[in-house]
């Protein structure tokens, strides 16, 4: 009954497609959300603090849509900070009036006002988040997004019995923003946050904690569905549960070939759905979430735990704790990346770009500038083909938009100024950069490889790099110096990995591609707050195509002024 009104309902919606009457995807529902920016007082590790959330929950709400439908998040300010949102991963097609960076895509918005952050989520469905893109801010501004496949489309591994979300998280006793103003007066790295933590919790292994601490129940027999997202500011992490695999099913909102493992390897940015059978003797379990850090700086190996807790099981019991890789486990790292595939089936495609239209080399540099208030007399920075990026005033879309002069420069090199060796002996001598908002003109539609290659100055360390407004492949990745010559034939160009945030290996370097099929002014920058603050940033100007779907949409009437 219900398959025949179905059935019929789709006969007219088809049969009006067919008169040209009913263009709009059929369906497609309008969700609302209505995001409150409040301060509220939160207590962890036996201290309080005023903390910027959304709504007043820490973490802030998920965000439950269906893809294709249009999504609606009035952001009202109601703290004393200027704030932004991100919709991390989320394509924003023509739109990136709704992308959220502040400064790149819209000026903030002020105290006492709103903006209504308007878009389509369109061909994705899985894993995303959001978060405060404005200073330090996503430290407490942050929550999910959840993109379910359109109605009566299953997913392509088995249906879990239930899911949860797990997001894991840093925690400063100190006010954030204090900490970063200090490090920059210093110019030093701000203190390392006191505590990791899952969905807001440390976890018992950290002091006042106990009842900080995020458990889920499971049924003996059943599968559940984990979405994991790593919020943190400046740690990759790993993840296990104790006693129990997880089999990864979907990375970035993109379904992947399912491989099972004991850990997960997930960098600031990233998202990772894992399936989770509890098969296991009914106990309690702990999930443990810490750093990998494999560069020649301080490691910070503090543990955030969340509890599996078998139904039926007193919670009296003491969790059993998992083993997680050791902080500088490089080799389960590697391995673990290159276990990741996309799922390149028919329904569910790689479209790598083969042929290539653009090739960039960008090296990342960390860097000593003088700077003579500061405590030794310099002040840490980072580059991007020995280009330190400058904040502009005003939105560089608007300025892209409306043609405003002097705002950024085109004239992003495609290749570093001089090469080196890059990943040889650590350089600690001619360390200068340039600064500026400079930025890459890309021509529509035209294929890009980009190659990330990590250099020693002043050290090696791995970097999470984002891309605004598109995902794009993983074709390759390698320790050491990026060969032009050798290391393409090596690109897989089948099914690799399709994300939004990829970590560029300590001392290596890593080749994504991308279609610039979406027009606009799209962020790239580590995801490491600490390095972006530093300068490892820069932008995408992408062009306007010459077809009628092919350029930036209006920018909406109620867009934040500078
Ligand atoms: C979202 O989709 C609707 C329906 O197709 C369309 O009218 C609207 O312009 C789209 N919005 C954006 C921001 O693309
Ligand atoms: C938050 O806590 C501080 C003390 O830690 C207190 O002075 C302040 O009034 C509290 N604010 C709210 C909104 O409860
Ligand atoms: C957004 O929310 C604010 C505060 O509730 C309200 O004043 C404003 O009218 C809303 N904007 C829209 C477009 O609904
Ligand atoms: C940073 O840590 C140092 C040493 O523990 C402490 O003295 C200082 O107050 C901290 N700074 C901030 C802003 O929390
Ligand atoms: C988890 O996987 C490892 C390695 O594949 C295997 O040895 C172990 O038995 C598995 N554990 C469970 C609980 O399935
Ligand atoms: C963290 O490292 C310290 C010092 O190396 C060590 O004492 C401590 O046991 C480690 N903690 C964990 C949870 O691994
Ligand atoms: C990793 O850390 C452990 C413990 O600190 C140390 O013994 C080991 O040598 C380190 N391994 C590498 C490859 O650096
Ligand atoms: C100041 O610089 C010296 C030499 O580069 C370094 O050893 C020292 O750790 C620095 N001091 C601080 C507080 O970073
Ligand atoms: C780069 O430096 C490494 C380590 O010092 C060295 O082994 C390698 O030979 C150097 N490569 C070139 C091309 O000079
Ligand atoms: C970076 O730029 C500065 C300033 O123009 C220059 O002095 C320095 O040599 C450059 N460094 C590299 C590695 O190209
Ligand atoms: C982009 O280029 C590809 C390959 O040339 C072509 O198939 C596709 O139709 C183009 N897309 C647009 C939107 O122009
Ligand atoms: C907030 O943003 C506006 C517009 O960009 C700017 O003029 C103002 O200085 C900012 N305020 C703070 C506290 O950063």
């Amino acid at each position: 009954m219900a398959l025949n009104k179905t059935f019929l309902l789709n006969s007219f919606v088809l049969f009006l497609c067919l008169i040209g009457i009913y263009s709009v995807p059929a369906f497609a529902a309008v969700k609302k959300y209505q995001f409150d920016i409040q301060v509220k007082n939160v207590s962890r590790l036996c201290h309080a603090k005023p903390i910027v959330t959304v709504n007043g929950r820490f973490p802030g709400p998920t965000i439950y849509v269906r893809e294709g439908d249009r999504v609606l998040v009035n952001v009202t300010n109601n703290a004393q900070y200027n704030m932004s949102i991100h919709w991390h991963g989320l394509k924003q097609f023509r739109n990136g009036w709704a992308d959220g960076p502040a400064y790149i895509t819209q000026c903030p918005i002020k105290t006492g006002h709103s903006y209504t952050y308007d878009f389509n989520v369109t061909g994705q469905r899985g894993t995303l988040w959001w978060h405060a893109h404005i200073f330090w801010l996503r430290a407490t501004v942050y929550g999910a997004i959840v993109i379910m496949p359109k109605e009566g489309i299953p997913f392509p591994f088995p249906q879990p019995h239930r899911e949860e979300v797990l997001i894991l998280g840093e925690w400063w006793n100190n006010d954030v923003e204090k900490v970063v103003k200090q490090g920059n007066l210093l110019g030093l790295p701000p203190n390392a946050s006191d505590a990791h933590t899952i969905n807001g919790k440390p976890g018992p292994l950290f002091p006042c904690s106990e009842k900080h601490t995020f458990a889920m129940e499971v049924e003996h027999g059943k599968t559940y569905l984990l979405r994991i997202i790593n919020a943190a500011l400046n740690d990759e992490l790993f993840f296990a549960i104790a006693g129990h695999n997880m089999t990864v099913v979907e990375i970035d909102a993109v379904y992947t070939k399912p491989f099972t493992t004991q850990a997960i390897l997930i960098a600031p940015g990233q998202t990772t759905n894992v399936l989770v059978q509890a098969t296991q003797s009914p106990n309690r379990y702990f999930m443990a979430a810490r750093p990998f850090m494999d560069a020649p700086v301080a490691v910070d190996n503090k543990t955030a735990t969340a509890i599996l807790q078998y139904k039926g099981i007193p919670t009296t019991l003491l969790p059993i704790l998992p083993q997680l890789p050791s902080p500088n486990d490089t080799e389960f790292a590697l391995s673990y990346n290159g276990k990741l595939k996309s799922l390149n089936t028919p329904q569910f495609p790689a479209n790598v770009p083969l042929k290539v239209d653009r090739h960039l080399f960008y090296t990342i540099g960390l860097g000593i500038n003088p700077c003579p208030t500061c405590l030794n007399g310099t002040q840490l920075t980072a580059s991007l083909n020995n280009i330190s990026f400058v904040m502009p005033q005003v939105g560089l879309l608007q300025a892209h938009y409306f043609n405003i002069p002097g705002v950024f420069r085109l004239d992003f090199p495609d290749n570093p100024p001089t090469p080196f060796n890059y990943t040889g002996a650590p350089l600690t001598a001619n360390l200068g950069t340039t600064r500026g908002t400079r930025l890459s003109r890309i021509a529509y539609n035209s294929t890009v490889q980009l190659v990330l290659q990590d250099t020693n100055l002043l050290t090696v360390e791995s970097h999470p790099f984002h891309l605004h407004g598109y995902n794009f492949f993983v074709v390759g990745t390698g320790t050491g110096n990026f060969d032009p010559k050798k290391d393409p034939a090596k690109f897989n160009l089948v099914d690799p990995p399709e994300r939004n945030t990829v970590g560029v290996p300590t001392g290596g370097w890593t080749a994504i591609r991308f279609r610039a099929d979406n027009p606009g002014v799209w962020f790239m920058h580590c995801h490491l707050e600490l390095h972006t603050g530093w300068g490892l940033k820069t932008a995408f100007v992408v062009e306007n195509g010459k077809g009628p779907d092919q350029s930036i949409l209006p920018p909406p009437k109620d867009l934040p002024p500078c």
